[in-house]
């Protein structure tokens, strides 16, 4: 279901200006506070069209960007054949589902609003420390806790954001030092009756023990 809504929307993903910004300032976060380097193998959680991933590309030496919609794949591969970026490997994975890719081998999992589309958060921070060398940052953007009117279709929609608390209680529990929050970008959205909501994301960042 989950798939075949973003397969759908994958075309036409990059159109939104409001998704080009948010993923830009996510970007301008995680360079402020993540100590980024040519020498990192990184792996995205939900690299979508690659918003995010496309330009971290150049300051990091490889990007393992997964995702479970080939739709979106298709078009990151477009991108990074139409950008030279060599160094971004777009796969088709899903971290709690799938084992076959190598464990204890990642310098940073990134993920940016995908969390809320995972139901088993627990389950998720637990394979991204399997998958990150002892030491190695996580930072995941994703929205703080909202009323559910985020979304207009709720269709593959695990959680209405995030409250940071229970979030970093459950990093903590998952073998992740105390995590860090920086608010990345605020978006602001209109309902139905002209009525504006505004909506901030989160950026938060930790250290696997
Ligand atoms: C809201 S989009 C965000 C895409 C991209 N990170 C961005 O910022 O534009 C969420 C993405 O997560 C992907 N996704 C959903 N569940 C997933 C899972 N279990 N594993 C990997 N990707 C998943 C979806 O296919 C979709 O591309």
């Amino acid at each position: 279901m989950t798939q075949a809504r973003f397969d759908e929307a994958a075309a036409s993903w990059d159109e939104k200006p409001r998704r080009r910004q948010l993923a830009a300032a996510i970007v301008t976060a995680m360079r402020r506070v993540l100590p980024l380097s040519r020498e990192m193998t990184a792996l995205e959680i939900g690299c979508g069209t690659g918003l995010v991933t496309c330009d971290l590309a150049p300051l990091l030496k490889r990007i393992v960007a997964t995702d479970t919609s080939a739709g979106m794949l298709a078009v990151l591969a477009e991108k990074t054949a139409a950008l030279g970026l060599e160094n971004v490997e777009p796969r088709r994975h899903d971290l709690i589902g799938d084992g076959d890719l190598p464990e204890g081998t990642f310098d940073l999992i990134y993920s940016a609003m995908t969390l809320h589309h995972i139901e088993d958060t627990r389950a998720l921070l637990a394979a991204c420390g399997r998958h990150l060398k002892p030491g190695a940052p996580l930072a995941l953007a994703d929205l703080d806790k909202e009323d559910g009117s985020f979304h207009d279709d709720m269709t593959g929609v695990a959680h209405c954001g995030f409250d940071q608390g229970r979030l970093a209680e459950l990093v903590v529990a998952s073998g992740f030092q105390a995590p860090r929050f920086v608010t990345a970008y605020s978006i602001t959205k209109e309902d139905a009756a002209g009525r504006s909501s505004d909506f901030p994301v989160f950026l938060m960042y930790t250290i696997r023990s």
